[in-house]
């Protein structure tokens, strides 16, 4: 038999891998996708899309419960969990099956089963070996636990979660990052009551301050209890209950409890140690250019250290294709890429937080806090929070970061602000459509270029 062969070959066919694969393919390369699952992996499988399903089904229980308030009579009789499920599975099918669909009209040919990395130009899998002149890394990452701490039964990471068959009563979250403020939202509006662990001082500890202040404000009037600077201790469950146990002596009762302090690189048991690729505590080495210490090895995605984001992996996927096929594209400013928790309220911000900003810039950093309550579609939308904006001694925006339903939404605008490293005073004349929540960037922007509108002076 002839060895099979490509221009490049990929091992994961997730975010950062299919992405690779389609942009490579437009190049006229031709492209091998080793996956060993299902293409579209954690985000379309069991991340980014499903929660943002389970998301949506809260939002829809939250304006039922609350519809009295805009003067509209319905009744809210409660969660129909299989109905929830069945909706969040018809999203991630259609999504997969089209997916299927793109990959095979770019001519990719994928190959199913577990692959590992035997040295530069090839890949094994199942036996086989397959050569690359180029091959990609992309091989994802999982959820991880604590030491100690066994994830089965009534203790879930978020794969489990994101099937469980019954809403619980309530439920522990450890962990107050991304992850776990989502589900605690979910799960809340769902009408479990939450209890938040987070051993920093703070939820959402990778975002500005402003925003995990006004995050638990809000969590508190949804009735989410947070603690924070809380060590976990140790859990045990019975057919009723997990009870965790807090280093300070104190336990705690729920229904499940969600382990959600982060996800860790798949590369163990792919070939990458063994073949020499330079490691980095689990995460594969790069430098800038996404290039391991082998020649024409790349890795993209969250085996890469740095922000493990669907759209970061997109973007690494797509600068690796055209890296390799010449076509020098410039590097990833990691701080550019937009980042969003999706809970009620959201919080989304891009560039540096108000700490980086005056490390980097010192003191001729200004900010600005532009609240939700002076926005008219945020008070029609009964939202609360804020927009900060910082600007830098040039007078670009340094950083956006926003608090509030829908804000997500902003996030475009805000990340085009950031990368275009654009002028206060120039995009202070950009005019907002009246009434949408954007004005609230708008009013942040006036108000840094020194001529605020609708802000007390
Ligand atoms: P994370 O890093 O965002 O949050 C983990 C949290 O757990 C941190 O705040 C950490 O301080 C805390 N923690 C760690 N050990 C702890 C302990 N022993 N006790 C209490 N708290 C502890 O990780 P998360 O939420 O698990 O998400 C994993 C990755 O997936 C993240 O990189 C995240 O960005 C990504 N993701 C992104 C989403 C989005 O973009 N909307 C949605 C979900 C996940």
């Amino acid at each position: 038999m002839t060895q099979r062969s490509a221009d490049v070959v990929i091992l994961g066919g997730g975010s950062g891998g299919y992405s690779a694969a389609i942009r490579a393919s437009e190049l006229g390369l031709s492209v091998i996708l080793v996956e060993s699952d299902k293409l579209g992996g954690t985000c379309l499988h069991r991340g980014c899309i499903p929660t943002k399903a389970l998301l949506h089904a809260a939002e829809v229980a939250d304006s039922a419960r609350g519809a009295a308030q805009f003067g509209v009579s319905v009744g809210f009789d409660g969660i129909d969990i299989s109905g929830v499920h069945q909706y969040k599975d018809s999203v991630v099918s259609r999504l997969y099956q089209g997916l299927q669909g793109l990959i095979a009209g770019h001519g990719v040919e994928v190959v199913s089963g577990r692959g590992s990395f035997v040295g530069p130009g090839f890949v094994e899998v199942d036996g086989e070996t397959i050569a690359g002149e180029h091959v990609i890394l992309a091989t994802g990452s999982q959820s991880k636990s604590l030491p100690g701490l066994e994830i089965g039964g009534r203790v879930l990471t978020s794969d489990q979660a994101l099937t469980l068959d019954y809403v619980p009563d309530d439920a522990i979250v450890l962990g107050g990052g991304v992850i776990g403020v989502e589900f605690a939202s979910v799960w809340a509006s769902f009408g479990a009551k939450i209890t938040i662990l987070e051993a920093l001082d703070r939820l959402v500890p990778n975002e500005d301050e402003f925003a995990s202040t006004q995050l638990t404000r809000a969590l508190r009037r949804r009735k989410i209890t947070s603690k924070t600077g809380v060590r976990f201790a140790g859990v045990e469950q019975d057919g009723e209950a997990v009870f965790v146990s807090l280093e300070s002596g104190d336990t705690l009762e729920a229904e499940v409890l969600l382990v959600a302090v982060g996800r860790g690189p798949n590369t163990v048991g792919c070939g990458f140690d063994e073949a020499g690729i330079e490691m980095d505590h689990r995460y594969v080495r790069t430098d800038d250019r996404l290039r391991t210490n082998l020649p024409n090895v790349y890795a993209v995605g969250d085996i890469v250290p740095g922000l493990q984001l669907a759209h970061r992996g997109f973007q690494q996927g797509i600068f690796v294709a055209e890296e390799i096929a010449g076509r020098n594209p410039s590097a990833i400013d990691e701080s550019g890429i937009p980042r969003v928790t999706y809970s009620h309220p959201e919080v989304a911000s891009v560039g540096l937080t108000e700490e980086a900003a005056r490390r980097q810039h010192g003191q001729a950093v200004s900010t600005v806090t532009y609240d939700l309550a002076g926005n008219g579609k945020s008070q029609i939308l009964k939202t609360a929070g804020a927009v900060k904006m910082i600007k830098g001694p040039e007078g670009q925006v340094l950083g956006v970061h926003m608090v509030g339903d829908r804000v997500s939404e902003l996030v475009g605008e805000a990340q085009l602000l950031y990368n275009a490293g654009i002028d206060v005073a120039v995009a202070a004349s950009l005019v907002h459509a009246h009434p949408t929540q954007g004005e609230a960037l708008g009013e942040a922007l006036l108000a840094l270029a020194g001529k605020p509108l609708h802000v007390r002076g």
